[in-house]
């Protein structure tokens, strides 16, 4: 079971043309601070648009359906990966001892909540509205009961875990 991490606005805004509706530095070093020295996993669309393509201290998972054969310098090989195949991540998981974060965006979530494959959920929400084209599946919280894992005065952070959990 993953944990997703994500930061939305107050009607499940999370895109707009590729990249984050925002820019939040608080917010960037809390994802920072919970992904280091774990697997980060993000869709293709989100991963191409990263100003880094391997994040520092963690391992890098692209899912593509694409083939990317060759894409990558043999030195990168052990932290960036990427693949169609969702059971390598459970395999990396396990081998390597490290927790995964699934880290959008809008397909990706959709996809892992759609599996059953999420036990906790890490929302910061941006007070307010911005304009977007990708969005949270916010019906997925229903089933969640949220605690307040910190407030500012531009937003809160809120964790979901999954009953059972
Ligand atoms: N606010 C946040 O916290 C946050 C976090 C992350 C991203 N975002 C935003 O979300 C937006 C992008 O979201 P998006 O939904 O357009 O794209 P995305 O989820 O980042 O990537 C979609 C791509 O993932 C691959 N994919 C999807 N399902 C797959 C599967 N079952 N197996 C293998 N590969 C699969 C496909 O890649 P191929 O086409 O290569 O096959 C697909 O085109 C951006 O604006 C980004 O900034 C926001």
């Amino acid at each position: 079971m993953y944990t997703i991490i994500v930061a939305t606005d107050n009607r499940g805004c999370i895109g707009k043309d590729g990249v984050l509706p925002w820019h939040n530095k608080e917010d960037l070093q809390w994802f920072k601070q919970n992904t280091e020295n774990n697997i980060v996993v993000f869709g293709r669309k989100t991963w191409e648009n990263l100003p880094n393509k391997i994040l520092p201290n963690r391992i890098t998972v692209v899912l593509s359906n694409q083939p990317w054969f060759d894409v990558m310098p043999m030195q990168d090989q052990d932290k960036l990966i990427i693949t169609n195949k969702l059971e390598e991540i459970e395999y990396i998981s396990k081998k390597l001892q490290k927790k995964v974060f699934i880290c959008g965006g809008e397909q990706i979530y959709k996809l892992f909540l759609r599996e059953n494959l999420v036990s906790k959920i890490l929302m910061t929400q941006l007070y307010g509205y911005y304009s977007g084209d990708t969005f949270f599946p916010l019906e997925y919280l229903r089933f969640a009961k949220p605690k307040v894992v910190c407030e500012s005065s531009d937003f809160n952070i809120l964790e979901y875990t999954r009953h059972g959990y």
